[in-house]
């Protein structure tokens, strides 16, 4: 059998990883400046997180939503309080896309309303729901038509009242930090006014943090950077630090029953410990204090290259805009060996672990003037 050719992938066997650095079968030794896109959070083979689900594993990997799971209350009550949203409940799911389809889902059964918000440029993930209001219609097949989502641009704060005045919205989604579409950020304002206008006519709001949370913008969500409380939050990427784990929180206002939503895989024994294991290192090494410091260092010294056209993002979620960056990416990897991401077509994604030190910036700074210079000795 061969594998379904969807990915436009690097053809590097990648073997190892050890914080930052990664090596591959050929003995290459790399930079990760993408954290296999924003989901390392706490650095590959963490000490921490390698005993966690290696102990786990000694005592019993999976159970089912059958019976109860100590290990998801305990993961609750450190997520609620590390978070700051310790009177939401969580529901546990398996991917992204996922928490964000049970985040429609919970929205519609609550005010037993069917029409979503979603802003331009957005990326939600590839399951139905998920996709409707992602903004891409290159993914979706006609299956996934019928859905009734409106579209509007990001900060466009009018046309969201305009469409929630209608009364027949269901939910607004924002991305804490739009990634797929070049690091774009919601203005404070947007957030705040469509909180307000939600509460107004019955919506609900939901922010996708599921690139942007966990962390990443030096905040634990980029959205507490603003006074708002969501209704529901998603999360996935930095959650479990490579291993499939996934949440919706939501708000004590929502009424959970028997049966409204379900997952087999969703919330197991080992993916609570892997999830474990990150809430206690980004709070033992103050993660999210050194998304902030780093990601600051970086930004302001990227500001400096004139080469760069543009810089956004907060903490360890950036943005750089530049001309040939496809190609300045390859460069960066195969010269330097520095992985980094890409958005849109002139964007170059950062996404490190949040655990990245002052010197591997300062080698990403220097390999990246080195190649925008044209200076490099190959
Ligand atoms: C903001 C956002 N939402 C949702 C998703 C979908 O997540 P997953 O690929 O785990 O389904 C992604 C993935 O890139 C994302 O960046």
């Amino acid at each position: 059998m061969k594998l379904f050719d969807v990915y436009n992938c690097y053809d590097i066997n990648l073997v190892n990883g050890k914080g930052m650095k990664l090596s591959d079968d050929k003995g290459n030794q790399y930079l990760d400046f993408y954290g296999g896109h924003g989901v390392i959070s706490i650095g590959h083979s963490h000490p921490n997180y390698m005993f966690r689900i290696e102990n786990q594993l000694h005592c019993l990997g999976f159970y089912s939503n059958a019976v109860r799971n100590e290990l998801q209350e305990k993961l609750a009550c450190k997520l609620g309080k590390i978070s700051g949203y310790d009177d939401y409940n969580l529901f546990l799911c398996n991917s992204g896309a996922e928490a964000n389809e049970n985040a429609l889902k919970i929205a519609s059964f609550h005010n037993k309303k069917e029409k979503v918000i979603s802003v331009k440029g957005a990326f939600h993930g590839r399951t139905g729901g998920a996709l409707s209001i992602t903004d891409n219609p290159n993914l979706s097949s006609s299956f996934n038509a019928e859905h009734n989502v409106v579209f509007v641009e990001m900060n466009d704060t009018k046309h969201v009242i305009e469409e929630l005045s209608k009364g027949d919205v269901s939910a607004v989604i924002v991305e804490g930090i739009q990634g797929v579409n070049g690091v774009i950020e919601p203005t404070i304002e947007f957030l705040e006014s469509i909180k307000l206008a939600c509460e107004q006519n019955e919506a609900l709001l939901i922010l996708d943090e599921i690139q942007s949370g966990y962390g990443r913008s030096g905040k634990f969500f980029a959205h507490q950077y603003t006074g708002i409380q969501p209704d529901i939050i998603t999360s996935a990427k930095g959650m479990g630090n490579g291993f499939p784990i996934a949440a919706v929180l939501i708000s004590p206002d929502i009424k959970a029953w028997k049966g409204m939503l379900g997952t087999t895989f969703g919330g197991n024994h080992l993916a609570c410990a892997a999830a474990m294991a990150v809430l206690e290192t980004i709070e033992e090494e103050q993660l999210m204090k050194n998304a902030l410091e780093i990601g600051s260092y970086l930004l302001d010294k990227l500001k400096e290259n004139k080469k760069i056209k543009a810089i956004r993002g907060k903490g360890l979620m950036i943005g750089l805009d530049m001309e040939n960056m496809s190609e300045i990416r390859t460069k960066l990897l195969k010269e330097h060996g520095i992985f980094t991401g890409s958005s849109g077509k002139d964007t170059l994604r950062l996404l490190p672990p949040l655990s990245i030190t002052k010197e591997e910036a300062d080698q990403f700074i220097e390999s990246l003037e080195c190649v925008l210079a044209g200076t490099c000795v190959a």
